[in-house]
């Protein structure tokens, strides 16, 4: 994926914060720790509060408003913070700085925010692959091994047989999750149909060995578990609305 331009170097003095929307959309806030510049979320996650009126001594990033603190290198919390901070990777390249836009794993729904090594454990998992318009990638019924990232185009997500659900599924946009039942001990089938609308880039894994790199980080796994049980929720509530 291509790098975005960020801003030039000349615009964040050391020690100081500035927030950018990059092109796309995506907020950040850079840091300039004097050996190098770093990028992370622009946002607290703790509540709505932009991280760039917060206070920075060069390494780590303080929150202004109930100072939950991050190591600005790794995003990792410390003291009072009860989350980690999405960081994202840069280059700078004759005075510009640019972002390298995170995978479809790191941004999407279920896995943001895990530590680094973590989410290093699960890309290096990840099967990227292509699908054409119009192909099913599964139909209720089939064996579930293996979940799904969408990285760029459309797939469409029917709940239920093809005789009991309506025709418009769930559309899913970049970074959504699906084929979930393959995160579910036992013999998981598909409950629902994923069908290309256009060409489609997917990022695939295997679900036990999700489930096996989640056993080495108990609190990432609670968090997806935490976010599967809501995803779940969500998609079976707004099906059964239709
Ligand atoms: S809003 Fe940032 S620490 Fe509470």
């Amino acid at each position: 994926m291509s790098k975005k331009k960020v801003c030039r170097v000349d615009e964040v003095p050391v020690g100081g914060l500035k927030e950018v929307e990059v092109e796309g959309g995506l907020k950040v806030v850079v840091a300039n720790a004097g050996e190098g510049f770093y990028a992370c979320q622009a946002i607290c996650p703790h509540q709505e509060v932009p991280l760039c009126e917060g206070l920075f001594d060069g390494q780590v990033l303080t929150c202004h408003m109930h100072l939950w603190q991050w190591d600005i290198r790794s995003g990792a919390p410390q003291g009072l913070a009860e989350a980690p901070l999405t960081t994202y990777d840069i280059t700078v390249e004759d005075g510009v700085i640019y972002l390298i836009p995170p995978s479809a794993l790191d941004s999407s729904e279920l896995f943001k925010g895990l530590p680094q090594e973590t989410l290093a454990k699960l890309q290096a998992l990840c099967r990227p692959e292509t699908h054409p318009e119009g192909s099913t990638l599964y139909r209720v019924g089939d064996a579930a091994e293996d979940l799904y990232i969408l990285e760029s185009g459309r797939v469409e997500f029917l709940i239920g047989r093809d005789d009991r659900t309506t025709p418009a599924g769930f559309v899913l946009r970049r970074g959504e999750v699906f084929g979930w039942a393959a995160l579910m001990d036992g013999q998981p089938v598909r409950i629902a149909k994923a069908t290309c609308l256009e060409e489609s880039a997917v990022l695939r894994i295997n679900g036990k060995e999700v489930l096996k790199a989640l056993e080495s980080d108990p609190a990432a796994g609670y968090l997806v578990m935490r976010r599967l049980a809501e995803l779940i929720t969500r998609y079976l509530t707004a099906s059964g609305a239709k």
